[in-house]
């Protein structure tokens, strides 16, 4: 979607569909007064009828206002001020967007500013409402034979704001064009099957990425280079596949080479069968959006890279599958970790945790200032939070505060489960350093016990985006989570 700013009042409008704020009990935007009293009173009286009562989401598509060249009006109600917050201004723009995709308008002229949500500046609103409105034209159709029917609904919004305000807000749709850019890219690679998106086409997408820009470079290490790095863990997952794997780093450099880069490591389990400790076969399709972690890390580094930012940051990304096979890792196999830790396999299918942690190890060499790894990592995570936020653990209070608050600012919501010492013991093992499960009991939080004990060295923190990552029945499909959260806080680390 393209957005442009424009300055005109009101009642000059010029676009294929003007958008007008209603709130609760049938008030009209300041806008909206100024196009009902240049055309006589006629929204007061729609409003007067009951055609619109300005509920949250509700939608009134008028097909002529009157209006020397505007061509629709569309009334979209926020509900009551007094009741409005950051889910319902969602659901306003989310209105938006799906009354206009069966409509014939191309482009709309919209006055973000005019949604009243307290605490929220314009720019905030602004940021908010393209990100919705670019989520909204997103499809996946690639794979499907034939040609795709040609797209309806919106191509161009322009935001309607005072010319003082001009500056802050064109910052605000660059970076909610960037993060869109790198949430599209994400959920591509989220969608993607298993047969199309193996490690090694991880691989080459990281160096697709890295062609694009100067300030990017990408190393790739083979089965071979693990082993000299002694990757035991990681290899223990990829030992029962074909495809062999794959540890990718990209490297965005924005500042000096001096400073200490943040390092992001995604989960890239590209099918995770659970192994010999084989899944179930109900929705086992879904295990090909076991790499959405690593491609959140490809996403928030390519508008990281677009927003040219002046940081550094890298990306470490095991890639993987998991699948069962004659020389699959067995449960009760015992194998050494990078950081020389052996670890007891009780559960083939608890294999995210095993190649982070040897992503884990290897990050330390890039002294970062922070590790966030971020990882469809537990089921359990689901049971204790839903799909709502993803959750977070780390050994840093400091940087866990800073993540949830990067997620409140740009509405990709985390929350911290307890990462105390007493659950530590549950990963005892009688014959390694640790087991690779906990047992039953609080299965999210003893995964990341267990990660813990390969970032002792840094500040870490843990996102277990399990529920978050992706949408099941029928909106399956990647979110794009959490790119916004991500790329958030990385725009925080420079400000
Ligand atoms: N990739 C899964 C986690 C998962 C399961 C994400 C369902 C989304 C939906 C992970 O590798 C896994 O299998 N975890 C096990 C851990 C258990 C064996 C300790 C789980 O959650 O059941
Ligand atoms: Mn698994
Ligand atoms: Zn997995």
């Amino acid at each position: 979607m393209e957005f442009v700013l424009k300055h005109n009042t009101a009642e000059k409008a010029r676009s294929a569909c003007q958008i007008i704020t209603v709130t609760q009990p049938r008030k009209l935007s300041a806008s909206g007064q100024r196009v009902d009293k240049a055309n006589k009173g006629m929204l007061s009286a729609i409003l007067k009828r009951g055609d619109m009562d300005g509920n949250v989401g509700q939608t009134l598509l008028l097909p002529s206002t009157g209006i020397n060249g505007v061509q629709r009006l569309l009334l979209v109600g926020c509900g009551k001020e007094s009741e409005m917050n950051e889910r319902n201004f969602d659901r306003v723009v989310n209105a938006i967007a799906s009354t206009l995709e069966s409509s014939g308008a191309r482009d709309a002229e919209f006055y973000a500013a005019e949604i009243p949500l307290k605490g929220r500046d314009l720019a905030w609103k602004v940021r908010q409402s393209a990100l919705l409105l670019n989520n909204s034209e997103y499809r996946f159709d690639g794979l499907k034979s034939g040609k795709p029917a040609p797209r309806k609904g919106l191509r161009k919004v322009a935001i309607n704001v005072l010319k003082k305000d001009a500056e802050r807000v064109r910052q605000a749709i660059a970076e909610a064009t960037a993060i869109s850019a790198g949430m599209n890219l994400t959920r591509d690679l989220g969608n993607l099957p298993a047969n199309i998106c193996t490690p090694t086409y991880l691989a080459k997408q990281a160096q697709v990425l890295a062609k694009s820009d100067k300030r990017l470079r990408v190393s790739i290490l083979n089965e071979v280079e693990m082993k000299r790095l002694k990757m035991g863990s990681l290899l223990s997952v990829s030992a029962g596949s074909r495809q062999p794997a794959k540890l990718i780093t990209i490297e965005y450099r924005g500042a000096a080479a001096a400073e200490q880069p943040v390092v992001l490591v995604g989960k890239g389990v590209t099918f995770d069968t659970g192994g010999i400790s084989l899944k179930p076969g109900q929705a086992m399709d879904e295990m090909k959006y076991d790499m959405c972690g690593a491609a959140s890390v490809f996403g928030t580094l390519q508008a990281v890279t677009q927003m040219q930012l002046p940081i550094n940051v890298v990306g470490i990304i095991p890639a993987t599958e998991n699948m069962p096979d004659g020389i699959a890792t067995k449960p009760g196999d015992i194998v050494t970790s990078m950081s020389g830790q052996t670890i007891e396999i009780l559960n083939t299918d608890a294999e995210g945790r095993l190649i982070l942690c040897d992503a884990l190890t290897y990050a330390a060499k890039f002294k970062p200032s922070c590790v966030i790894d971020i990882a469809t990592l537990t089921g359990a995570v689901i049971v204790a939070l839903g799909k709502v936020p993803s959750g977070v653990m780390g050994n840093n209070p400091a940087l866990i505060k800073d993540l949830i608050k990067s997620g409140q600012q740009i509405e990709d919501k985390i929350w911290e489960l307890p990462l105390w010492d007493e659950y530590q013991e549950q990963l005892n093992s009688n014959f390694a350093d640790m087991a690779n499960i906990g047992g039953r009991d609080a299965g999210s939080i003893t995964a990341a016990c267990f990660l813990s004990r390969f970032a002792k060295d840094y500040k870490w923190a843990h996102l277990d985006i399990a529920g978050t990552a992706w949408k099941s029945g029928d909106a399956k499909g990647a979110t794009g989570r959490p790119v916004p959260l991500l790329t958030q806080f990385i725009i925080n680390q420079i400000k």
